[in-house]
């Protein structure tokens, strides 16, 4: 017989349980996470209460080097699907928690494993790289994971006559391919929340803040990277603006990055790159699942988990360990 929980968590994806209105959150979640030795990550993309009380925010490399060391007991990832997974992939032992099962990705979910498998195929003497951002399963399939902040550091450290398949990001690839001079087979995928940036609406706010500078993470359309004066990823993208002395800054991202930079700048202006719709602003609706409520009962209850079969742990791991490697020897 199913629990209520295993209910909520089966259809809503996460535990819809009734919270005391006077209980204190923030209060609660840091006395259950000393309680059960818990450790709490977030990715700069989630709402600026959940990132207030993370132990760790970053972007993916951060995080999965993060979850690699820690040593908790209990993970819980504010973050989405596929960043869990890498979690529990470098700590099967720890038990790894999501507040939301259902915060997927686009960008995953446009490379399907099986589909993947049969390109692979196609190209029997290429190297497989694929961005971080994708499935267990799919990690598995490859021989070196990266990210977007070490991209193109992993395509260089290879030997030039290397043949490689990139995925599943289109434009990270192609801004990879710009960089390096290195031709590769890229997966048609994409990232539905860096792809709806609208190219005019930009120009309009370029003309009105012309002491602006343009930064844009390398997920974006070629044609709004072209434009940019920095890119980088969310981490990169935060340093940037902490070392670079204009006043203000259009950032062609997901809006929550833009919490961490106005903490570290108080004083500039950060205005987030409009989409191609009436919104003012790019979300993630698969990150802004997570909530702190959706946290706090994902603690209190230890639900839900992830959970993946060790044979998917163990060759996942591989190619995650490589990029960890190339990147601490690169100093990154
Ligand atoms: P980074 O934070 O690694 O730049 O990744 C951006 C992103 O889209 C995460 O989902
Ligand atoms: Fe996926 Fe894009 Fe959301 Fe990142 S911002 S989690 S790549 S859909």
């Amino acid at each position: 017989m199913n629990t209520t929980f295993e209910i909520d968590i089966a259809s809503k994806g996460y535990i819809d349980a009734a919270i005391d209105p006077e209980l204190d959150l923030v209060e609660e979640i840091e006395r259950l996470k000393k309680e059960k030795n818990a450790v709490i990550l977030a990715h700069y993309y989630q709402e600026s209460e959940i990132q207030d009380l993370a132990d760790y925010i970053g972007d993916s490399l951060g995080l999965s080097q993060q979850a690699a060391k820690t040593d908790a007991e209990v993970i819980v990832f504010a973050g989405v699907h596929f960043m869990a997974e890498t979690a529990k992939i470098l700590s099967p032992d720890k038990k790894v928690l999501l507040p939301d099962l259902k915060a997927g990705c686009s960008l995953s979910d446009s490379c399907p494993p099986h589909l993947f498998a049969k390109f692979k195929e196609r190209y029997p003497d290429h190297l497989v790289i694929t961005y971080v951002n994708c499935t267990a399963e799919l990690k598995a399939l490859s021989d070196i994971v990266c990210t977007s902040s070490n991209a193109v550091q992993i395509v260089e450290s290879l030997p030039e006559d290397q043949k490689i398949i990139f995925g599943p990001d289109r434009n990270l690839g192609a801004y990879v391919q710009k960089k390096t001079g290195r031709e590769m087979v890229l997966w048609n995928g994409a990232c539905m929340v860096h792809e709806i940036f609208s190219q005019e609406r930009i120009d309009a706010l370029r003309m009105a803040y012309p002491d602006a500078k343009f930064i844009a993470h390398p997920e974006c359309e070629d044609h709004i990277l072209d434009q940019a004066d920095f890119i980088g990823s969310t981490s990169g993208m935060l340093k940037f603006t902490i070392e670079d002395p204009s006043p203000v800054y259009i950032v062609a991202t997901e809006s929550g990055i833009l919490h961490q930079m106005q903490k570290a700048s108080p004083s500039k202006t950060f205005i987030p790159a409009p989409p191609n719709n009436l919104c003012a602003c790019n979300d993630c609706p698969h990150m802004k699942l997570n909530t702190l409520e959706k946290l706090y009962n994902c603690l209190y209850h230890e639900q839900p988990e992830i959970v993946l079969p060790l044979d998917v742990i163990n060759r996942a791991k591989k190619p995650i360990e490589r990029m960890l490697e190339i990147s601490a020897k690169l100093g990154l």
